[in-house]
């Protein structure tokens, strides 16, 4: 098997072994990217087998995807807990802290996280790194008017950054919440829980993609099965 295709299935490994996650009656936050579509396609088949859920979307793209496979929605504004949010990662350490943000739905994803009694990162093994933003950026959430604030702020402990461009740069990529994503690059590893709180603490920043301390569980795939990884101190 080709190495892109070998990724793809193991995101869809994943993604089915998430669905067993769910049980009747729950409300579930669902997550956006392609691991997550993969959740979302096995939610609509058990929904349909009589599955009794209410789903709370991360983004359009999920909230699009649930609709299209009848997964039943609640307005995210609706709602102050859920039972259980899966979603994916773009890197993910040994103690669960993760990088999101690559489909730019990081504050929206970090809202219905924080809402859930249980959080669930799914990915497959190219995911876990021992340190966070060595080869992933750091993905900012930015309003369009503080971007150059945040450009020179970033710059000035020690970051690289980069305004997100759409496919073939026509333009900035625009949020849900219709900001701008920026993501900073590192040559070392930062200490990831000092970034997060020097970011939000400059005005204009809407939210970072670090989901630190946020997990309660990851489903790892390998090609020879799924691992669960406990976040030891929750
Ligand atoms: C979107 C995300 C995604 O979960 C993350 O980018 C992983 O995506 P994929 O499953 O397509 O690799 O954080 O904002």
């Amino acid at each position: 098997m080709k190495a892109q295709d070998e990724g793809k299935n193991l995101k869809k490994i994943v993604g089915l072994a998430a669905a067993d996650l769910v049980k009747d009656g729950m409300t579930v936050g669902i997550g956006t990217g392609s691991t997550a579509a993969f959740f979302i396609e096995e939610l609509g088949q058990r929904v349909r087998q009589g599955l009794s859920i209410r789903g709370v979307p991360t983004s359009y793209q999920a909230k699009l995807m649930c609709y299209q496979h009848g997964i039943p929605l609640l307005d995210p504004s609706l709602v102050d807990r859920l039972d259980i949010a899966i979603d994916g990662a773009d890197e993910i350490d040994y103690s669960l802290n993760a990088i999101k943000g690559g489909g730019a739905a990081n504050t929206m994803e970090k809202v219905i996280a924080t809402m859930a009694d249980e959080f669930v990162i799914i990915v497959d093994h190219s995911k876990l790194v021992e340190k966070l933003a060595v080869s992933f950026p750091v993905p900012v959430e930015v309003i369009p008017a503080a971007l150059g604030l945040v450009m020179r702020k970033v710059r000035e402990i020690g970051a690289r950054p980069e305004l997100r461009m759409a496919v073939r740069k026509a333009g900035p990529v625009v949020t849900d919440n219709g900001n701008f994503i920026v993501d900073l690059y590192f040559d070392e590893a930062p200490d990831v829980y000092r970034l997060n709180r020097v970011l939000k603490s400059i005005p204009g920043v809407v939210e970072t993609g670090l989901f630190l301390g946020m997990a309660h569980k990851a489903l790892v795939a390998w090609e020879d099965g799924v691992e669960v990884m406990l976040a030891s101190q929750k």
